[in-house]
């Protein structure tokens, strides 16, 4: 018997050895090409505070968290890092790290407290004025995503992204950003991961507005985001571009559905299919030819039909709209923290819902290491894996990672995880950029700071930098893992332990 145990733990200790020796052989030492972008992440609602001063108005978050029972610890924005008064502080940090830019989002109902035209809020265009100015005077260059959730509750009053008025709204909202920002800002994303709005938003509920009707408002709000993303891309083509210079994009999550079984063609299509509902809902009009993906039309009107609809719960754009959507992204922006396993799963259509649309398992190996969040697990091949499937879905086209990083629950000074996390998964894409080919331009950590993780609240954090929030002064403090990044930044990918040229 203790023969067998002694075995067993033998054999155990040695596979786990050459599982870690097995990836350390694998380590890729290299940098990333000669003006490869650098930068770390916010987004307005998480970590600006200062939710009702100087004349904003009241976004659909505002009133959310405002709801009993919706964020964990009662939690809300309304004071968070409180960067709307601490944004020298947090510049000086982006600086110490090295980053060539820093993504922020632009708070809609800031400038605009109504959505509308009928009020411009001067104090709120000041505020970005000033963060852009700071960051240009330090070097940096900002990137900058018009909308990261935070819609003005006025237009949610009157439907929010359901009432197809909204693309007008928003290309005003846009017009007005390119007019005053324009001659700085360079880097424009329109949206923040539109499957979080549409889904979380108005499907499942776990997001602001909190509405539910997962079998029809998701596609009803895709629809008009991605008009109002192409009607944005176009006002930047025919008014600022000749001008400004810059480019404009859109930030796409996608999780690795990798095949449960690799080997089973039906895991391999559930795989595809569930790639297509999540990424390609947004990036096949915008990039390939201004319809949602073929999977996708046949799976969802085949469900309507079945449910005795005459028309098909997902909604078809008309020609003249699939013209002015196909070709409207100078980039894709990806979001990636995780991965999946997908195998078919023959769902029933009632209630129908997007999820039971695709007829997709999805699940995690519970042999992936955890993080602070449920849904995020360590799975760094993953980020190789994705930037392969852009690169032969997309034509290679350019794409720039917008946001990774990983979570815990205490926010740890000494975050050796979140360093391993960054380590390998920058390592997989260095690889992909050096031995695939694949066009990653650019690299983001989400996030500057620990902030308001939506729901979450303050339970789970992302941060390179430590905040105190329980500290009216709100003090940050960097991390390991601050530290790591900036090296990485300093060397441009990672030198050989014995180089000479390695910079510390
Ligand atoms: C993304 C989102 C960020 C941040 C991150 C970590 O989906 O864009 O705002 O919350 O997830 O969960």
């Amino acid at each position: 018997m203790s023969t067998c145990v002694c075995l067993v733990s033998l054999l155990l200790l040695l596979s786990g050895h050459e599982a870690s020796r097995r990836y350390e052989d694998d380590f890729y030492y290299g940098t990333f090409p000669d003006g490869f972008l650098w930068s770390t992440a916010t987004a307005a609602y998480q970590v600006e505070g200062a939710w009702n001063e100087d004349g904003k108005g009241p976004s659909i978050w505002d009133v959310y968290v405002r709801e009993p029972g919706k964020i964990v610890g009662g939690a809300t924005g309304d004071v968070s890092c409180d960067s709307y008064h601490n944004y020298r502080e947090d510049v000086q940090l982006l600086k110490t790290l090295g980053v060539s830019h820093y993504r922020f989002s632009i708070s809609w109902p800031r400038v605009m407290p109504y959505g509308n035209g009928t009020v411009i809020n001067q104090s709120g265009l000041d505020y970005y004025n000033r963060l852009i100015n700071e960051l240009l005077a330090n070097g940096i260059q900002p990137m900058v995503t018009m909308y990261h959730w935070d819609l003005p509750e006025a237009i949610e009053e009157d439907g929010g992204w359901l009432n197809g008025d909204i693309v007008d709204l928003f290309t005003g909202y846009a017009k007005l950003c390119f007019k005053t920002f324009g001659d700085r800002v360079k880097f424009w994303i329109t949206f923040n991961e539109p499957l979080v709005v549409a889904v979380g938003g108005y499907g499942d509920g776990g997001k602001a507005p909190g509405l539910h009707q997962p079998g029809t408002y998701p596609y009803i709000v895709a629809h008009n985001i991605i008009k109002s993303h192409a009607s944005t891309y176009r006002l930047y083509d025919e008014e600022f571009r000749a001008l400004q210079k810059g480019q404009v994009g859109i930030t796409l999550s996608m999780v690795y559905n990798q095949p449960k079984d690799p080997n089973s063609a039906a895991d391999r299509d559930a795989a595809e299919r569930a790639s297509q509902f999540e990424h390609g809902w947004f990036a096949h009009p915008i990039t390939v030819n201004g319809e949602y993906p073929d999977v996708m039309r046949s799976q969802v009107d085949m469900k309507s039909k079945e449910e005795g609809l005459t028309t098909s719960r997902l909604p078809h754009f008309t020609d003249d709209e699939k013209r002015r959507i196909n070709g409207t992204a100078d980039f894709l922006g990806l979001n990636y923290y995780t991965s999946n396993l997908a195998s078919p799963q023959a769902s029933p259509f009632n209630p129908p819902s997007y999820h039971s649309d695709q007829d997709v398992l999805l699940e995690q190996d519970p042999k992936w290491p955890k993080s602070g969040s449920s849904w995020l697990r360590y799975t760094p091949k993953g980020a190789r894996a994705v930037l392969n499937w852009l690169k032969v879905t997309y034509k290679n086209m350019p794409i720039y990672v917008t946001e990774n990083g990983v979570s815990d629950n205490n926010g740890s000074l000494h975050d050796f995880y979140r360093v391993n996390y960054y380590r390998d998964y920058l390592d997989e894409m260095l690889k992909a950029v050096r031995l695939d080919g694949c066009n990653l331009r650019g690299y983001t950590s989400w996030s500057l700071m620990d902030n308001f993780e939506w729901a979450r609240g303050y339970s789970e954090k992302f941060g390179l930098h430590y905040v105190n929030f329980s500290d009216p002064a709100r003090p940050r403090i960097p991390k390991d893992s601050a530290k790591f990044i900036a090296q990485v930044i300093a060397d441009n990918g990672f030198k050989p332990p014995n180089s000479e040229e390695h910079s510390l």
